[in-house]
């Protein structure tokens, strides 16, 4: 479409494009030729209501195909799962009439308490950026525009819509917005969504150093920035920070609002055109042709992808995959009636809905094997508990084999609200320890969107899989993996701690008097745990596979400077094809400020036959060894030693290689404040003061510094004002006046890759 000449709206018509006409749509202004384009949640299927509107998922919507929540495709590690589960949505988009699909979430789980984790990838960053930017780039393939979100530090959901994230920039730049510059830079989506909350005490709605700065001037992002469903503060605040387009409407208060500022002054009309602009682009993506989708070919698409997303936690004695002829009791409500997806605003009207235990069922016979099935629990503990859990011990002391379905249900887990423990509910866990010990074998299956606790019965179970939330054909999915019919590939895209309180956020979760500090800065999640030696129940990264996987041959070749070329060969030498992970991570100590023990700067997922091999190369570039410096505000790569490690998950490395790095040539600027030791550090003034103090020193001083080798360090932190107050004029004022001089003349070209 062509861009409207704004010269023909009056500033009325401009500033009531900047808002929603109702809940999901844009206004038209139809002389201008400015069509309505419609925006819809969501993430992980199309929510379009045709009734009533809400953004809570009270009111129904049409139906469509639920696919595996973020939470699933996380825990892929696949990009190719990312990218279908976008395709499908941007399909199914067109289908509806959608031109924005609201989603991917690319927030990072900082509190596996947060009630929205289902909805979000990971604990890292570099795993969140890269699903995110597939899902987008394929679902804009297909012409449906995305909306990443929430931008930014939205990791929780008590008093989201006020709460003021209380970050320092090292944490953001390197834990909380990488995921969303990759997806940026990567994938351009046609719209940003900003969060409810505050970041530093500023709303992100109106936050111009996040949507101005570094969104648009640092990244480069050209769409629009839409707001989360009312999460408009003061709208001409907005409009200055680049706050586009307001969702929903507002009955045309917030437009007046923009009028109003424009004509007093108070608000450049210039602004107001730019996003005019922005968001008038955005009918680009409004669908010309209404497009159908095949219903049952998307169903068969959920099940195939849900598989990927299911991480086998634990199987002694190989109790899976389950084999033919056994009598197997399933146990559980969550195998009748599913929890599959989330509550809130991502919440589906699944075209289809399989159950696991039909799908159970089904394969049992094909294998001659028996299920028996008894619900053990009602999920909102509305009945009688005891007698059901008695039957289900029947059932599985009279079996080969139980499979208890135990998880989260709606009332535990939502958008809206988070979790206040990680245990699951305490009758399911008095099932789970009475089955342990009345069936010969026993699989625990969970269904839940953010972490629970496996403490009081993991030790009792011979296997456990991790279910998550995997859309409307999770049901098809699991069952397929424990009969082994898939070979479970998933990896844990967040660490399962033991303890809650050994969170790294514990004590600064949810926040408290309208503030969160992030005071465990960078170390989130295995940052935290590897960094602190903090045991976890499964690290980052771990999951099993019905086969083996060996790592040979790594070799890490420097570029000298600031990047490494690395190649490594991996092998299933199992006996069933699968799908293995290859996690690279880098670990250093060298350079200012302290670094996680090791941090995930590349990953990919390769299918290997049984016994077949294959050499992988990766490429890290500088953003994987560096830093941000506060004090420079840039990237920064530390001259040094980095340890680029293969890890089969977070805590288990199984080869490194040590490669040395020239890193940038830093020269900071010096003042008096500047410590003795960041004056003698300095690579040029260092050595002239060395010189000028050996010429300026009396015999005397020379021999007691002989004497003293240590004095150095004893004032090296010192500022140097308060040195020369002690010392006098070991070095006149002049000289010092002069090396600060010139080392401010070098401070525009600071960071210099060596
Ligand atoms: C949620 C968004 C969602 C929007 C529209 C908000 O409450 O935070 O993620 O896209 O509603 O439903």
């Amino acid at each position: 479409m062509n861009t409207p000449n704004l010269r023909t709206l009056t500033l009325e018509q401009k500033a009531s494009l900047l808002s929603g006409r109702d809940f999901w749509s844009t206004k038209e202004l139809d002389d201008a030729g400015i069509r309505s384009i419609v925006l819809t949640d969501g993430p992980h299927g199309i929510r379009r209501q045709a009734g009533e509107t809400d953004h809570l998922g009270i009111h129904d919507s049409l139906p469509s195909t639920c696919l595996p929540p973020a939470v699933a495709v996380g825990s892929s590690w696949n990009t190719d799962i990312a990218a279908r589960v976008g395709a499908a949505i941007g399909r199914e988009g067109r289908a509806f009439g959608v031109a924005i699909a609201l989603g991917p979430g690319v927030n990072i789980k900082r509190s596996p308490l947060c009630g929205r984790n289902f909805e979000y990838y990971s604990e890292d960053p570099l795993l969140s950026g890269v699903l995110g930017a597939a899902h987008v780039n394929a679902m804009q393939g297909q012409g449906t525009g995305a909306s990443v979100k929430h931008f930014a530090a939205n990791n929780q959901e008590t008093e989201r819509m006020r709460v003021s994230a209380e970050v320092d920039e090292r944490t953001l730049r390197e834990i909380y917005l990488p995921a969303f510059e990759r997806v940026v830079k990567e994938a351009n989506p046609a719209t940003v969504m900003c969060s409810y909350n505050k970041v530093n005490g500023v709303y992100a709605s109106e936050n111009s150093w996040l949507l101005t700065s570094i969104l648009r001037d640092e990244w480069g992002f050209g769409g629009a920035v839409v707001s989360d469903w009312g999460a408009v503060s003061n709208r001409v605040e907005g409009v200055k920070a680049g706050m586009d387009l307001e969702m929903p409407g507002s009955g045309g208060k917030t437009d007046q609002e923009i009028v109003d500022a424009v004509r007093s002054g108070d608000l450049s009309e210039e602004l107001v055109d730019a996003s005019v602009r922005r968001v008038v682009r955005l009918t680009e993506f409004a669908p010309e042709e209404q497009l159908t989708y095949d219903v049952e070919e998307h169903h068969a698409l959920a099940r195939e992808l849900a598989a990927e997303g299911i991480v086998l936690l634990r199987n002694e004695k190989e109790t899976l995959p389950l084999t033919a002829g056994q009598q197997i009791a399933v146990i559980g409500a969550f195998a009748d009636a599913p929890r599959y997806q989330g509550g809130g605003s991502s919440h589906i009207n699944p075209t289809r809905l399989d159950s696991p235990l039909e799908a159970i069922r089904d394969q049992a016979l094909i294998m001659n094997s028996i299920v028996a099935y008894a619900p053990g629990f009602t999920v909102d503990g509305s009945g009688d508990e005891v007698a059901l859990l008695e039957e289900a011990v029947s059932a599985a002391s009279s079996a080969d084999i139980a499979v208890v379905f135990v998880g989260l249900g709606d009332r535990e887990e939502s958008e809206g609200f988070d979790r206040d423990t990680l245990a699951l509910p305490s009758t399911q866990v008095a099932l789970l320890q009475a089955i342990a010990k009345a069936a010969p074998r026993t699989v625990v299956v969970l269904s839940n969107g953010g972490v629970v606790s496996l403490e009081g019965w993991h030790d009792n179970v011979d296997a456990i899989v991790e279910g998550w939330l995997l859309g409307q054909g999770g049901g098809h999915a699991m069952a397929s993996v424990l009969f082994g019919l898939s070979n479970p590939s998933g990896h844990l895209a967040e660490t399962i701690p033991f303890r809650l309180e050994d969170n790294p956020s514990y004590l600064n979760f949810p926040g408290e008097q309208g503030h969160v500090r992030y005071g465990e800065g960078v170390f989130v999640g295995y940052r935290y745990y590897e960094s602190a030696n903090v045991p976890v129940r499964y690290p980052f990264g771990y999951g099993l596979s019905y086969t083996h996987f060996s790592t040979t041959g790594l070799t890490v070749e420097s570029n000298g400077v600031d990047g490494a070329s690395v190649r490594v060969t991996v092998k299933n030498t199992g006996q069933r094809s699968g799908k293995h992970v290859i996690q690279l991570y880098v670990s250093t100590t060298t350079g200012p400020v302290r670094r996680p023990v090791r941090e995930l700067r590349a990953f990919t997922k390769v299918e290997l036959e049984a016994g077949e091999e294959q050499t992988v190369n990766f490429t890290l570039d500088r953003r994987g060894f560096a830093y941000w410096d506060v004090e420079l505000g840039q990237w920064v790569v530390p001259p040094g030693d980095y340890s680029v490690q293969v890890g089969t998950d977070s805590s288990t490395v199984v080869a490194e290689e040590v490669i040395q790095l020239q890193g940038d040539f830093i020269t900071r600027p010096l003042t008096m404040q500047s410590t003795v030791g960041d004056w003698f550090g300095h690579p040029v003034v260092g050595q002239v003061l060395m010189q000028g103090m050996a010429t300026a020193m009396t015999q005397e001083q020379a021999d007691q510094a002989e004497q003293n080798p240590d004095g150095l360090k004893m004032v090296e932190s010192m500022p140097m004002h308060q040195f020369l107050a002690f010392t006098g004029s070991v070095f006149p004022l002049e000289v010092l006046e002069s090396l600060m001089e010139q080392t401010r003349a070098q401070s525009s070209t600071q960071v210099v890759p060596a």
